[in-house]
Order: structure tokens, then C-alpha cells, then sequence
């Protein structure tokens, strides 16, 4: 049994359907990517998952149970955490706020998932009281994975994490996602540049207009024409 199992799930807004029909699995421990390009309805996958956007059809289950219908908090509580497109951070609080926030849902001290944190991310330790909002882009997606990994997630959501950052802080990003996976956290990971999805993941999917058109080893997505030409820019 996979860890997260996404089985045939429709979504939509209002009236208009993103998703008609995606199944995907996600083994423990796996760093998996989906790759698309605009509007495909990659971050909708992601908000269906995290109950942001809830699937109408189909069933989600994590752990071998259902999460489908749970609400958001429900769903970080069961161990799965999202970092949404654009980071989202709060600009005005600092950075420790925002990472405490992350956490908001830890009875205990938190201080542990915070030294990990400023562990993975040693930027974030140096700037604790700087605004969020005057962080760079790069710096803010750090804030807004470190977040996430405050709630100590089993599974970690991320959507676009290269987006408008510079290519040095980006591979900087990507070293500490495979250091997350390297500690044990499963990552699905949503990218409209496929270089870095496939670059970390093992397995990947391909989605358009919402449906998932190709699934498989990352290396083999990698070399299909019609993902060379589309996504790879080759
Ligand atoms: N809040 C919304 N209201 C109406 N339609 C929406 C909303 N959010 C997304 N959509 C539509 O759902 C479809 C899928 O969007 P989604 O954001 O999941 O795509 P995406 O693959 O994440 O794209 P991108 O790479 O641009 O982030 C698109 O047609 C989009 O226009
Ligand atoms: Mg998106």
C-alpha cells in the first residue's frame, strides 16, 4: 500500500472542472514530481490533496485511510503539510513568527522542529527577526518550506518551488529538499520546470488539462520526445 493514494479524483471551480480524473500513488519515502505546464492543474492536484480545493469524485487516501472529505487542519494534523505556490508567507510578521505559526498545531515546544529548521536552512537562523516581507524571493521560499517542515510532516506538498528565483538560491533550495528526503519525509512535488523535478525525483507524472498523460521513472520521462519538446525545452 502506497502512502498517499489519489484514486480518480474531479475537481473544480465553480463551474468549470480542473481535474477530470487523476490517480497517482506516492510510496513512503519517495520523492515523486508532477510536471505540466500552465493551468494544467498541478496546484490543484496539490490543493486537493491538502483539502484547500477538495476533490467532488474520487477518493484521496494517506496511510491507508481516507482523508478526502477532512478539512485542512484535519489534514496537516494526519502529517501532511503543503508549501503553496507564490510561498504565501506573512510579509509584515518576522521570520520566526511565520515559522511559528508552521507549528501552530504542536501542543508542545516547538523549539526542536525550529533548531531543525534553522538546520536545513541556516539563512533563515541569521534573519529570525527580519519582516518576511522584505526577504528575498528565494530567501521567502526557504521561510515557506521551513513552515511546513514545523509541523513535522510524513508527507510535504510543494508547489513550484524554483518559481522566479534565481538559478543559485534555486539549487541551494534543491540541495535541502534532498536532505528532507534523505531524513525520512516523503515529497510530492509539483514543477512547471521539469529540469528540477525530474532532476530529484525518482518517479514522476506528466499532467494536461487535467489528466495525467504519462507516468513512469523520472529518468524515462525524462527522455520522451514529447516531454523533451514540451517541457525540456530540448
Ligand atoms: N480559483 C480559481 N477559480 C477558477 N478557476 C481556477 C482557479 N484556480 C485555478 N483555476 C483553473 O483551474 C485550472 C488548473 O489550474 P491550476 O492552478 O491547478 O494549474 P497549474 O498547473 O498549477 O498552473 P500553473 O503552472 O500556472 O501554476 C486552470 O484552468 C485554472 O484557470
Ligand atoms: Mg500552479
Amino acid at each position: 500500500m502506497a502512502l498517499l493514494e489519489v484514486e480518480d479524483i474531479r475537481a473544480s471551480y465553480g463551474l468549470i472542472e480542473a481535474l477530470h480524473g487523476v490517480s497517482l500513488e506516492v510510496e513512503a519515502g519517495e520523492v515523486v514530481t508532477m510536471i505540466g505546464s500552465n493551468g494544467a492543474g498541478k496546484s490543484t492536484v496539490l490543493r486537493s490533496i491538502s483539502g484547500l480545493t477538495p476533490a467532488r469524485q474520487g477518493a484521496i487516501r494517506f496511510d491507508g485511510e481516507e482523508i478526502t472529505h477532512l478539512t485542512p487542519m484535519e489534514i496537516v494534523g494526519r502529517g501532511i503539510s503543503h508549501v503553496p505556490e507564490g510561498r504565501r508567507c506573512f510579509p509584515r510578521m518576522t521570520v520566526r513568527e511565520n515559522l511559528e505559526l508552521g507549528a501552530f498545531l504542536r501542543r508542545d515546544d516547538s523549539s526542536a522542529e525550529m533548531d531543525h529548521v534553522f538546520d536545513l536552512f541556516p539563512r533563515l537562523a541569521e534573519r529570525q527577526s527580519q519582516a518576511a516581507g522584505t526577504m528575498s524571493g528565494g530567501e521567502q521560499q526557504m521561510l515557506a518550506i521551513g513552515r511546513a517542515m514545523m509541523a513535522r510532516p510524513r508527507l510535504l506538498l510543494m508547489d513550484e518551488p524554483s518559481m522566479g528565483i534565481a538559478p543559485i538560491l534555486v539549487e541551494r533550495i534543491y540541495e535541502t529538499i534532498e536532505q528532507i528526503s534523505q531524513e525520512g519525509t516523503t515529497i510530492l512535488l509539483v514543477e512547471q520546470n521539469a529540469h528540477y523535478g525530474l532532476g530529484v525525483a525518482a518517479r514522476g507524472y506528466v499532467i494536461e488539462t487535467g489528466r495525467i498523460i504519462l507516468s513512469g521513472e523520472a529518468a524515462t520521462i525524462g527522455e520522451d520526445p514529447k516531454v523533451r519538446e514540451a517541457y525540456l525545452g530540448a
